[in-house]
């Protein structure tokens, strides 16, 4: 177990001051109480440059794109530069990335596509800890024949279990689609490995990124993978979706769209018009992490230097809050925790916990909680397999707290103490 100086030391590194002054609504007071965004799995708060992005498309750029005149052309840069910001992101090439409204509507027309080129008795393998969002969409392609497998979880840690998905991979196999870390129970999946195993096999991998986002570098180039997700609102951007895919798979693939819309990749997977004023938010939501990176590291100086320099100390300092969360938590009697809790192995999950209080319903804890500022969620967070495999879901799934980069060790106090009162009530 870390010490509480090794925190300290940790946390005395990180600027959380600066940090904490780029998201205005972390200022939010509820009954007295400061708010304690401890929801972020849900979705994050957003940085004041990512509203004024926003707010400044409105004033200067609002028109539909590919017009003769000034602000569909500045439209049209705008999405320009954030295909570029997020290229830098994933570490692809601009044309390699597609907006979305969120990741569901993005996996949907995807496996659709895909699916087009399927045939019966192809395979796909899908995974227990999966978000449904991973799940449905490709699962709903056996109504063409196609054979959908799944993957089970080792249910003393809620990690993968690796020799199933060996055993089920085979050269049927035509895709599979894996998370990269668990939304429930912060699992970090070890996902160059399964793309290494689904290339073997000769199949193509889909990785949801989503729940990693706001806690890890994502590297499709060192990854290899074929298509890879993501929703900048889990990583202090504006509500939407993206991805990523090698560009010979866009173009191979036939996206559903209407005849006069454009079949030049990565435009023609955008179906209509796209959220031009989130899309602005987007790029400030990568330059917010690339400044954050650059205050960290003042060596970093290209944006992807800088994006790695954030990330190296986001990584560092969430470590800290979540071993100081995690060992709180279980000294709690009675509780019943999901997923890693050896901190030598916390380099395979994120600052992400999931649990049950042996008194009331994760609903119960998570409105008293609500009550005194501190917001958590409880339920299946949609990642139903996998409450359904731990036998939680009929009753009311888990409890679950999400630490980012803005949140701070006394949250984590404020919190512990909070649910030792509950658990004792
Ligand atoms: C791991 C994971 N995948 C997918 C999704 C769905 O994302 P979106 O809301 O962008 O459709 C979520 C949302 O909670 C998620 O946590």
């Amino acid at each position: 177990m870390s010490t509480p100086a090794l925190h300290e030391t940790i946390s005395d590194s990180f600027d959380i001051a600066w940090v904490r002054h780029q998201f205005p609504s972390l200022q939010l007071q509820i009954s007295g109480h400061s708010a304690a965004f401890l929801d972020g799995p849900a979705g994050t708060q957003v940085p004041r440059q990512v509203m004024d992005a926003v707010q400044k498309y409105f004033l200067e750029a609002n028109a539909n794109t590919y017009g003769a005149f000034l602000t569909s052309r500045r439209t049209n840069q705008i999405i320009a530069d954030a295909r570029a910001a997020m290229a830098d992101f994933f570490h692809c090439a601009a044309d390699e990335v597609v907006f979305g409204q969120n990741m569901t509507t993005i996996t949907l027309a995807l496996s659709r596509a895909i699916g087009r080129e399927l045939h019966p008795g192809d395979e796909i393998l899908l995974t227990t800890l999966d978000h449904d969002a991973n799940f449905s969409p490709w699962a709903a392609l056996a109504e063409k024949g196609v054979v959908i497998r799944k993957v089970d979880i080792r249910e003393s840690d809620c990690t993968l279990d690796l020799d199933d998905l060996k055993s089920k991979l085979n050269a049927k196999t035509k895709l599979v689609a894996v998370g990269y870390a668990s939304n429930i129970v912060g699992t970090i999946n070890p996902v160059a490995e399964i793309t290494r195993l689904a290339h073997a096999a000769g199949a193509m991998i889909f990785i949801d990124a989503v729940h990693y986002a706001p806690h890890g570098p994502i590297d499709v180039k060192a990854l290899d993978c074929d298509f890879l997700v993501c929703s900048p609102y889990k990583f202090f951007g504006p509500h939407m979706g993206t991805l990523y895919g090698k560009k010979h798979l866009l173009e191979k693939f036939k996206p559903y769209k209407v005849r006069p819309a454009t079949d030049t990749v990565p435009e023609c997977w955008e179906t209509g018009t796209q959220v031009q004023e989130l899309i602005a938010g987007i790029r400030a939501d990568v330059e917010y992490l690339a400044e954050l990176g650059r205050r960290c590291d003042p060596s970093a100086q290209d944006r992807r230097s800088a994006l790695l320099a954030a990330y190296r100390s986001t990584v560092a300092y969430e470590r800290a809050l979540v071993t100081k969360l995690i060992a709180g938590l279980l000294a709690i009697p009675g509780l019943r925790f999901f997923g890693i809790t050896d901190p030598q192995r916390f380099h395979e999950r994120c600052s992400t916990v999931s649990f049950r209080l042996a008194k009331g319903t994760p609903l119960d804890a998570a409105t008293s909680l609500g009550d005194r500022g501190i917001f958590t969620w409880d339920g299946n967070f949609y990642a139903l397999n996998l409450t359904e495999r731990l036998g939680v879901e009929p009753q009311g799934g888990v409890l679950r707290v999400g630490l980012v980069h803005y949140n701070t060790s006394s949250e984590v106090d404020r919190l512990l103490a909070a649910l030792r009162e509950f658990a004792a009530g």
